[in-house]
């Protein structure tokens, strides 16, 4: 049967102590509402509403084409959101109608399919996901008698002997869409919260003599998030999930304990990824790229055979068989063409390192491009910023930068010219010539010995003193 999806997000989160909504809170680097919808998604529901009240704006703009929502004014409970999401919908007769909590990130697609699945071969009223745990403080107890689950009673109305049940309610059912909005009309706020409940519909359903069906699954998968606590175990859990798929698609992970990898992170085959790396955002590592130790890359691409190591990137694009680092930061606009370097303590902004170019130590490139094969010795900036404006610097191809220059910007030196090491380049250096830029060096003759001599007559005299 064709079914619709609703995902209750508008709770504002109160043990988070946040002024984020809890379900933006995000499980490696991704809002936990985004993996839920994901899950959702993947079961493929005629419609998928969300329910938001609390910071609706920033929830309502992380969710994606297609995805509807509508506004819960007053937390009112459970009972109260699905309500108002039967209205948006406006009728579910015929359908099925999965019924998701937004803070559960680890929910799979899979696991909500198995839901679904077993909802219809069993013809059931409600069906509902739920499992075993060691510690079920906190959570709705399932009340069973011989014939399957007669209702759920939150912790909090719950006497000594219902919670010692440890079987819990997950949150997520699927409910028979034709009878659901009449049960939820036929709720009363008579709890501890004095909310509209969602989980007394489960014992209007049980009265009534149908079927609640329910399906087993391991905490794992429907661990519900209220603290920071969660959060940080719940983003464990993800990332090891993230690890395990690079690894069986070919990726070498060299100690997933340590190895921070973001939702959306490609990694193709062949690639090595060393501890202490942490790549979020729009990252890709190519084949046979070698990253880490301990590289922190954001929306950056990392090409074929690169090696990467002890480095900072955001909004770098490293070429082909290129060496970054130790100890480089690529902010954003640096970019490395094929076999290029830029080595340690190099930083990069907004800069075009060509094919074959090198900026191997102690230097700052922004605002600049870096012709092919041009060579930037060390300590040599380019000074870009001039208090006001940001300059460019033009370093043509084949260029030799003497260590230490300084070019400031705006300035060009021409394809295969030179700088003399310590010069400060205000001017154009033409194509093939040399730009040199200090004083004439003068020797004296005999100075070091008669230096010494000096220093030996003033310490016999200070002595003779004392
Ligand atoms: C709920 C269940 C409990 C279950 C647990 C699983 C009820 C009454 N209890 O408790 O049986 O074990 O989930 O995690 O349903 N929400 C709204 N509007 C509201 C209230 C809540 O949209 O007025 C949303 C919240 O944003 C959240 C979800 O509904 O995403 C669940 O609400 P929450 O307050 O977390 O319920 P629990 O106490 O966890
Ligand atoms: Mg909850």
């Amino acid at each position: 049967m064709s079914h619709v999806a609703v995902v209750l997000a508008a709770g504002q989160g109160t043990r988070m102590k946040s002024e984020l909504p809890k379900v933006l809170h995000e499980v490696a680097g991704r809002p936990m509402v985004s993996w839920v919808l994901e899950a959702v998604q993947a079961t493929k529901p005629e419609r998928l509403v969300v329910v938001v009240g609390h910071g609706a704006d920033s929830v309502i703009d992380t969710l994606p084409e297609g995805v509807e929502w509508c506004i819960q004014e007053h937390r009112n409970g459970t009972g109260h959101a699905t309500q108002i999401a039967l209205d948006a919908l406006g009728g579910v007769d015929g359908l099925d109608v999965l019924v998701m909590p937004g803070d559960t990130p680890l929910i799979t697609g899979d696991a909500l399919q198995e839901l679904l699945d077993h909802h219809e071969e069993r013809a059931a009223g409600v069906t509902m996901l739920t499992a075993e745990l060691a510690d079920p403080t906190g959570y709705g107890r399932v009340v069973r008698d011989a014939d399957g689950v007669t209702a759920i009673v939150e912790h909090r109305d719950a006497d000594d002997e219902t919670r010692t049940i440890r079987e819990i309610n997950a949150g997520m059912y699927v409910f028979d869409g034709d009878t659901l909005a009449g049960d939820l009309a036929s709720l009363r706020p008579e709890n501890a919260q004095s909310e509209l409940y969602l989980t007394d519909v489960i014992g209007v359903v049980a009265g009534r003599g149908q079927l609640v069906s329910a399906v087993v699954v391991p905490e794992e998968v429907v661990a519900g998030i209220n603290t920071h606590e969660q959060l940080a175990q719940a983003s464990a859990v993800a990332r090891r999930r993230i690890l395990s798929g690079l690894m069986l698609e070919g990726v070498s992970v060299v100690d997933p304990e340590h190895t921070y990898i973001d939702a959306g992170v490609e990694i193709a085959a062949g690639a090595v990824i060393h501890p202490g790396c942490h790549l979020s955002g729009a990252t890709r590592v190519a084949a046979g790229a070698i990253v880490g130790p301990d590289v922190f890359a954001e929306d950056s691409v990392i090409g074929t055979g690169s090696r990467v190591w002890y480095s900072v990137l955001r909004g770098a694009d490293v070429g082909a068989n290129c060496d970054v680092g130790p100890y480089a930061s690529l902010r954003p606009g640096a970019v490395l063409r094929s076999d290029a370097k830029a080595g340690t303590f190099v930083e990069l902004k907004n800069a075009v390192v060509g094919e074959g170019a090198k900026v191997p130590h102690l230097s700052y490139m922004g605002d600049a491009t870096v012709g092919a094969g041009a060579n930037v010795g060390a300590g040599s900036i380019t000074c870009n910023y001039d208090g006001y404006e940001k300059n460019v610097t033009e370093i043509g191809e084949g260029a030799f930068i003497g260590s230490s220059t300084m070019l400031v910007a705006p300035v060009t030196v021409g394809d295969g010219a030179v700088t003399g090491a310590g010069s400060v380049i205000t001017n154009d250096v033409p194509a093939g010539d040399l730009g040199l830029e200090r004083s004439q060096q003068r020797n004296i003759e005999g100075y070091a010995a008669r230096r010494a001599e000096r220093y030996r007559r003033t310490r016999s005299e200070t002595d003779k003193e004392q």
